[in-house]
């Protein structure tokens, strides 16, 4: 972490309809040059929600997102999404499913199928490119999922729920490619946001967890995370932190 700012959520408030309750009031959080940051509250808070006006694909009611100092009005090239249930295209193969995140760039189609091949491979997915998503386990399709997001090069990565659709072994496996792949020096990435219900995930994989209260959401704790990395959870410190969290949750 450098202290840059990269993403800052500056007292988001949020409701549906004008002179309906708020569903969230006054969320404040940043994220950094090279921070991991984790959302965790309630089921039905409004963190997809909140992701989705982090990522410009709807407008809060008050308060601002900037990136890189701008505010944020609508879809920004430097971040991507990744969706839980993996969102592919069942009727375009798995190549052309990643291709599909260069589509707003100037690359001609060579060049968008190069680099796609390129993240076939380094997702272990060589041979599954002409294939279509349907014969993919769950794990593969979020691979997929994941680099279709990273294609385009983003600096920020917002992910919702990303291993909550996988088994406990897939999504496992998936975490330590994730985070191997994120420290890499070829990767675009440095700061990603992820929505998780999972305490053990987020102490694994955060710098920082943001953790909120329910109806309206609110920011109940921003919890640091200071282990170094590879983490073990079997480490005493690991224990604590995941307690601190729940408690936190709890409280
Ligand atoms: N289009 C909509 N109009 C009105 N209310 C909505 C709409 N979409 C979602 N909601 C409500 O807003 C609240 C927040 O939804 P959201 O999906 O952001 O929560 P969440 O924290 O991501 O939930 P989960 O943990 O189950 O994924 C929920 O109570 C939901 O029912
Ligand atoms: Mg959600």
């Amino acid at each position: 972490m450098t202290g840059l700012q990269i993403v800052s959520v500056d007292k988001i408030s949020f409701r549906f309809a004008e002179g309906e309750a708020s569903i969230m009031e006054n969320i404040s959080f940043g994220a950094e040059k090279g921070e991991f940051v984790s959302l965790m509250g309630p089921s039905g808070c409004g963190k997809s929600t909140l992701l989705r006006i982090i990522a410009g694909l709807i407008k809060p009611s008050s308060g601002k997102v900037t990136y890189m100092n701008r505010q944020i009005r609508g879809p920004t090239p430097g971040m991507s999404f990744v969706f839980q249930d993996f969102a592919l295209l069942p009727w375009l193969t798995n190549l052309e499913n990643i291709k599909l995140g260069l589509s707003l760039t100037n690359l001609t189609e060579e060049e968008k199928t190069a680099k796609a091949m390129g993240l076939i491979d380094k997702f272990g997915l060589a041979g599954f490119e002409d294939y279509y998503p349907n014969v993919l386990s769950g794990g593969m399709k979020q691979r997929i999922g994941i680099a279709r997001a990273i294609a385009s090069e983003p600096h920020v990565l917002l992910m919702d729920e990303p291993f909550s659709a996988l088994d406990e072994l897939t999504a496992n496996t998936l975490r330590g490619d994730i985070m191997f792949m994120l420290q890499s020096k070829d990767i675009s990435v440095n700061s990603v946001i992820m929505v998780t219900h999972n305490v053990e995930e987020a102490v694994e994989l955060s710098d920082k967890i943001v953790v909120l209260t329910g109806k309206p959401a609110t920011v109940k704790e921003i919890a640091t995370v200071g282990i170094a990395r590879p983490r073990n959870k079997r480490d005493p410190k690991f224990e604590e932190i995941v307690d601190e969290v729940y408690a936190t949750i709890a409280k």
